[in-house]
């Protein structure tokens, strides 16, 4: 995907773009998305780190690195496996949306980290079951899932479940 057909689709109403803390992601199709930065050294820790992950099998599949202007800045991204976010499906379990990071009279990390996440899990075995999985693996290869909550892992095309957070306080190599 060419940085001016990426320009296109962020200038387009359609587009949704994920706001995280760190970082942003716009689906590109059902396959691929691009995450996206300020600052090319986040952008290169976050794309070298799911590279390594990618190797274990614990991160979606890795793609190009791409410079493009959104909201009139330059900003710093790759492509990435389309993955379907824990989080989404929580927030459907729950009848919940998130605006802003915060969803109506329920704090987001709430939703994502505390009671609501945790009975999600246990009532939805193929994603509790995804969960442990991923956990145990993740633990196999000695990386520990520091920001480990509902928006920050998903299950790939392979049917895999994967971390998709690759930003300095989301995991660490121990
Ligand atoms: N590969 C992906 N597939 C599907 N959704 C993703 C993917 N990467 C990120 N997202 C969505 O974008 C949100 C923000 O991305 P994330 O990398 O967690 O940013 P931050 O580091 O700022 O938390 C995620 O919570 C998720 O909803
Ligand atoms: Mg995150």
């Amino acid at each position: 995907m060419q940085a001016i057909e990426i320009e296109k689709l962020l200038d387009s109403p359609d587009s949704t773009v994920f706001q995280g803390t760190s970082g942003c992601y716009l689906p590109l199709d059902d396959d691929w998305g691009v995450k996206f930065f300020y600052c090319e050294s986040s952008r290169d820790y976050s794309y070298d780190q799911q590279r390594y992950y990618e190797t274990m099998r614990v991160a979606p599949l890795t793609g190009p690195k791409v410079k493009f202007t959104y909201q009139g800045e330059v900003h710093y991204g790759y492509i990435t496996e389309h993955c379907q976010c824990c989080d989404t499906a929580v927030m459907e379990y729950h009848h919940t949306e998130i605006e802003d990071g915060r969803c109506e009279g329920c704090d987001y990390f709430d939703l994502t980290a505390g009671d609501e996440y945790d009975s999600f899990l246990m009532d939805n075995p193929e994603w509790g079951d995804k969960y442990f999985e991923l956990k145990g693996r993740l633990e196999s290869h000695n990386i520990r899932f520091n920001d480990d909550h509902a928006g920050n892992w998903g299950i790939n095309h392979m049917g895999e479940p994967v971390i998709i957070d690759f930003d300095k306080s989301s995991s660490s190599r121990v």
